[in-house]
Parts: structure tokens; sequence; C-alpha cells
């Protein structure tokens, strides 16, 4: 059997140190390290997603402030919403759920948040400051990733590591991280041919394409392989499913995380991470990193 590497001790480790963090926070601020969430529409997924993060930055002792807009709402509307977040001192993090409605620009929308409340990671500076290996607000997925491997002390310099998935979420600045990690990286998607011969050389692989067991029993994986399933998706039969087929895959590698219980958890406790990393920033506080 592998190794399986399950989240939730990783996430454990990390609220202990952002509870820690926010104390610091708390006393040399005077007030929270606070997460303003901002959610429009009424798709179940993303409630219970923004519900979960505002629960856990009350749990750490951050402060949350709850936006919640019907999905007919304008972007002029979205948009000065964001800019009055922007202006609030007392406000550290800014999330704005995503899907919005089709009816918004997405991007205009994400572009307006101040890259220092920034704690998806999505903004164009941040993701520059990513590509230079100089962000201090990491994309969550990915940094929960590394933290992951970094647990489970499985060593990613000078590995092969294939990214499959070239999401500007997930696939993009995974393969980034993975990079600065010193690992020798590959990026594979939809369109790349030989899948097979990337996945054999590969000694870990982190799936993130959105597809249905998208990678199983017929790729040749290497001897000793870790993967790392990011998908979240339903089966035909209606089960939660990753990108990865686990019954066919996992007995053939060394390591592997589960679906739930893997990838999907370390998602929330890096924002909790960068709302805090935020406020210490913003407030120039002589805190311990979390
Ligand atoms: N929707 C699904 N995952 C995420 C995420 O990590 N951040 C935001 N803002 N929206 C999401």
């Amino acid at each position: 059997m592998p190794v399986l590497l399950k989240a939730a001790p990783v996430a454990e480790a990390i609220y202990s140190g952002v509870s820690k963090s926010a104390e610091a926070v708390k006393t040399q601020a005077g007030r929270p390290a606070t997460l303003a969430t901002v959610l429009v529409g009424d798709d179940p997924a993303s409630q219970i997603y923004v519900r979960r993060k505002g629960e856990m930055s009350v749990k750490l002792g951050l402060g949350h402030q709850d936006f919640k807009f019907n999905s007919k709402i304008s972007q002029k509307e979205l948009l000065q919403t964001v800019q009055k977040l922007n202006a609030d001192g007392k406000v550290d993090g800014i999330l704005v759920q995503r899907p919005l409605p089709k009816h918004l620009n997405e991007t205009e929308v994400f572009d307006l948040i101040d890259p220092a409340k920034d704690v998806d990671c999505f903004s164009p500076h941040n993701v520059g400051l990513l590509s230079q290996g100089r962000g201090t607000l990491l994309p969550c997925t990915p940094a929960g990733i590394l933290e992951i491997l970094k647990f489970y002390k499985i060593d990613v310099a000078g590995k092969n590591a294939l990214v499959v998935g070239r999401s500007d979420i997930v696939g993009k600045p995974m393969a980034l991280l993975l990079l600065h990690a010193h690992a020798t990286v590959s990026v594979a998607h939809s369109k790349t041919k030989n899948l097979n011969e990337y996945v054999s050389q590969a000694d870990i692989v982190v799936a993130a394409i959105g597809r249905s067991k998208f990678l199983g029993s017929n790729l040749s994986w290497k001897e000793g392989a870790v993967v790392v399933d990011v998908g979240m998706n339903r089966s035909a039969d209606g089960k939660l499913c990753g990108d990865v087929d686990f019954e066919a895959v996992s007995s053939r590698v060394a390591a592997i995380t589960p679906v739930p219980g893997g990838v999907g958890p370390m998602t929330i406790a890096m924002l909790m991470v960068n709302t805090v990393r935020a406020a210490v920033a913003r407030e120039k506080i002589a805190a311990a990193d979390c």
C-alpha cells in the first residue's frame, strides 16, 4: 500500500502557527487580521466554501467580514465593493469567490483587488513576484501542496515533477513553485500528445486538469512515484473522485493524496496563512511568520 498523504495533520500544524501569529497581530495592531469574503449568487458549492473560510477565520482568532450579493449585482456595484474593501484599513485580505455569474467581468474585478490584500495571489503583480521567486502571498492550493510534500519529507530538489493542467490558479503557479524548489518541471495538458512518456519519467505528478480519473492504470507510473491529486469531480455514479483513478493507481505508486481529504483542506489553511501574512506586512508587525 502507498503512503496516504492526508492533509489533516499538515493543516493542523499550519493552524497552530497561524493562531500564534494571529495573536501577535492582535496584540501589536490592536485589531485582528481580517479576511473579507465576497460571494455573488447562490451556487451551493461556493456557499459551502465561503462559509468554511469564514468559520475557520473566526476559529483561529481572525476577523471575518462577510459580503453576500444577489446574482444580479451589476459590475459597477461589485467594483465599488472591492474599492471600499481596498480602502478599509481594517481589512487585510479580500477573497472574491469564483466563479462569478457570467454577466460579470471577472478579470476586471480581480485586477482591482489591492495586491497587498490579494490573498488568492491572482493579481498580475503578485503572479509577477511569484514568477521571480519573491512572492510573499503565495497561491493557496499550490503552496498547500508544497506544504504536504514538506510535511511528509518528500524531497523535491532535483526530482522530475510533472504538472498535468495549466490553469492560472493551480497548474501554472504550481509549476513555478516546484521550479523554485529546484525540481525539473514539465507541464502537460489536454493537448499533450505523449502524456505517458512524461508520466513514466516523473518522480512527482500533480494532477490538476479537472477531469474525472484522467490519469489511470493505462499509464506507466515510475517506480516510487508520488502523486498529488488536486481534482474534485463527481464520477458517473455521483461519487467524489479526483483527476487520478485512485483504485487503479494507488497500488502502483509510493505515495498518493486521497480525494477527499488530500489537497482540499490545504487551500483554506493557506488562505489563513496569507491573511495573517497580509496583516503582518500591512501593519509592519514583528510577528513570527506562520
Ligand atoms: N473558487 C474555487 N476555489 C477558489 C479559490 O481558491 N479562490 C477563489 N477566490 N475562488 C475559488
